[in-house]
């Protein structure tokens, strides 16, 4: 295969493509284990960082489960909420009574699934648990409950996988550190 080259604001690969895909089956494989008695789950994938991560993700579960988005808008940059956020596209469908597992792409600050947490629960869900494939645990000013984690990353600026600086690298097969003079 022709390896292409790393874009010039890219520092270094921090995970490749086997690793993520490795640690992907793992989460499915544990979330379709814990979710077989039940049978059945809603996965709520959280725009636009989500996309790649879930996509991969709710094609390796064995177990049935309908797939919906939300929207979130923050003031400021990524990491820099304070804790300011606000739903901008709900999910299609009511949550009430069902399963929901909320899937994100990083976990930063808190803020973001803090807020998401509160707002579900107020639903009443018949279980609500959270899927985040990085987590940068320097950085968390609110504590927030993981129930499947991928990577433990540390506090870099990171791109690929549906990860974007200012909108662009989400496609990138990749998760790779930017470099600081970007
Ligand atoms: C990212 C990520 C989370 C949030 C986490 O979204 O997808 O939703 O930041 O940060 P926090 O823990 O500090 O709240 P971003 O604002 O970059 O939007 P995007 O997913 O549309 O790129």
């Amino acid at each position: 295969m022709n390896a292409r080259p790393l874009p010039k604001a890219v520092e270094r690969v921090l995970l490749d493509e086997e690793t993520i895909s490795r640690r992907v089956d793992e989460l499915a494989a544990q979330i379709s284990a814990d979710y077989a008695a039940v049978g059945e789950l809603v996965l709520v994938g959280v725009l636009k960082g989500s996309f790649i991560f879930l996509a991969d993700l709710s094609r390796r579960l064995t177990v049935s489960h309908a797939v919906d988005f939300i929207a979130l808008s923050s003031y400021g940059d990524r990491g820099e909420t304070g804790g300011a956020v606000r739903l901008i596209m709900d999910t299609r469908a009511p949550l009430t009574g069902r399963n929901v597992l909320i899937v994100e792409d990083i976990l930063d600050t808190g803020y973001t699934l803090d807020y998401l947490l509160r707002t579900f629960r107020a639903r009443q869900p018949a279980t609500l648990r959270t899927c985040v494939l990085l987590s940068k645990p320097q950085r968390r000013q609110v504590e927030v409950p993981v129930d499947y984690l991928g990577f433990e990353i540390p506090d870099v600026w990171v791109v690929g996988y549906g990860l974007d600086y200012a909108d662009k690298y989400r496609t990138l097969p990749y998760i790779a550190a930017l470099k600081r003079d970007r």
